[in-house]
């Protein structure tokens, strides 16, 4: 194992880097991006892949062990299969995932297994067509289960499901989603509703509890909590008592924040380092990395900016102000 030699000022050691690699997409979800993208950035300030790898490997030569793909929708950028395979390839990187809206995994799965992709997560919100289009703006619930299906099929594992919970929305059917990651042997992970939408609609009243999640998972199927502690992990991981196969995570960032052990810095689509999903200021990697900045040069930048990172997110307090740039451009 590489020592962690990023270390914030807090003594925290980064260990996750999560690259979004566009902020479009074409699902409309209301908690993300319900009125769809603002005017794009222009291209040549998106990264290119061999940026995206360069960068990548810097990171992991400093000791970040898993790198997790993003969006926006990360499969809408072209031929993210190989950008896959670079990244597969970088020598000590042994975790690496992707988290996709699943539209596009029928066809493209296997692609993705075969370039090296180790496991991926799915955002699903409903289990319900009507519901689901409501949630996301698109009636594609049917497509996106063949998706989780495929990806089951081409050996992706663990399978993670990330549903959002909202209240008024889908809090009812927390029951329904445990029972159907004990059919389908998933992990599911419910989440709580941050303030990091277009719309601006986020309310506090809208957060559903991840104690009231476990609540409600737990009238239906007692739980108990997965051994060997939490580490950085952003989910409470619980397996089910009777020994069913799948696996809960909640990931309840707004009543119970887990900043203090937090080990993740984020890279964006146009190159800029987030030290926090809730930052209000970015660093441009892209600029250091178009500059006749070395290597060493760009480490020390790097390591510069880590040492900026945030204690924590301000969601609870009165004076909070929502980051300007929204989930889909941050990646989740
Ligand atoms: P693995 O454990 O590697 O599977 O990843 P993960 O737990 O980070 O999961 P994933 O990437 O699926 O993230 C799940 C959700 O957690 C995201 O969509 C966000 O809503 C939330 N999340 C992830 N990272 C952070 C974080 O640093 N801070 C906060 N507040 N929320 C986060
Ligand atoms: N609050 C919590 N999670 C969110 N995501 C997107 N927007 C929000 C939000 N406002 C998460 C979803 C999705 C991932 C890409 O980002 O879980 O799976
Ligand atoms: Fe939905 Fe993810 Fe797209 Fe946001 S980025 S609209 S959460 S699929």
């Amino acid at each position: 194992m590489i020592t962690a030699l990023l270390k914030d000022s807090y003594g925290r050691a980064i260990r996750d880097l999560r690259v979004s690699v566009t902020d479009r997409c074409n699902f409309r979800c209301f908690y993300c991006l319900p009125h769809g993208e603002p005017p794009l950035a222009p291209k040549q300030q998106m990264l290119t892949y061999e940026e995206i790898e360069y960068a990548t490997a810097i990171f992991v030569s400093l000791g970040i062990q898993k790198v997790r793909l993003t969006g926006g929708e990360p499969m809408i950028r072209r031929d993210i299969e190989s950008l896959v395979s670079k990244l597969a390839r970088i020598e000590g990187l042994d975790d690496l995932a992707l988290t996709t809206n699943g539209y596009f995994l029928p066809d493209r799965a296997q692609k993705l297994k075969d370039a090296g992709l180790k496991r991926i997560t799915i955002s699903l919100d409903s289990l319900k067509r009507e519901r689901f289009k409501r949630m996301t703006g698109v009636d594609v619930l049917d497509r996106v289960l063949e998706g989780i299906h495929a990806a089951r099929h081409a050996g992706l594992n663990p399978i993670k499901v990330n549903s959002v919970i909202v209240r008024g929305h889908n809090e009812e059917e927390v029951g329904d989603f445990a029972c159907f990651a004990r059919e389908h042997n998933i992990a599911m992970r419910f989440i709580e509703f941050m303030p990091l939408d277009s719309g601006h609609d986020w309310r506090p009243e809208m957060v559903v509890s991840g104690r009231e999640i476990r609540e409600r998972i737990e009238a239906c199927f007692p739980l108990v909590p997965v051994k060997g502690g939490r580490g950085a992990e952003t989910a409470a991981r619980y397996r089910f008592a009777d020994g069913a196969p799948g696996e809960i995570g909640i990931i309840a960032p707004v009543t119970e924040p887990f900043c203090g052990a937090c080990s993740r810095i984020r890279l964006t689509a146009d190159g800029q380092i987030r030290t926090c999903l809730f930052s209000k200021v970015e660093h441009s990697l892209r600029d250091v990395m178009r500059s006749t900045a070395s290597r060493r040069e760009t480490i020390e930048y790097i390591e510069s900016v880590v040492l900026k990172k945030e204690p924590r997110h301000y969601i609870n307090d009165p004076a909070f102000v929502q980051p300007a740039r929204t989930m889909s451009f941050i990646g989740g």
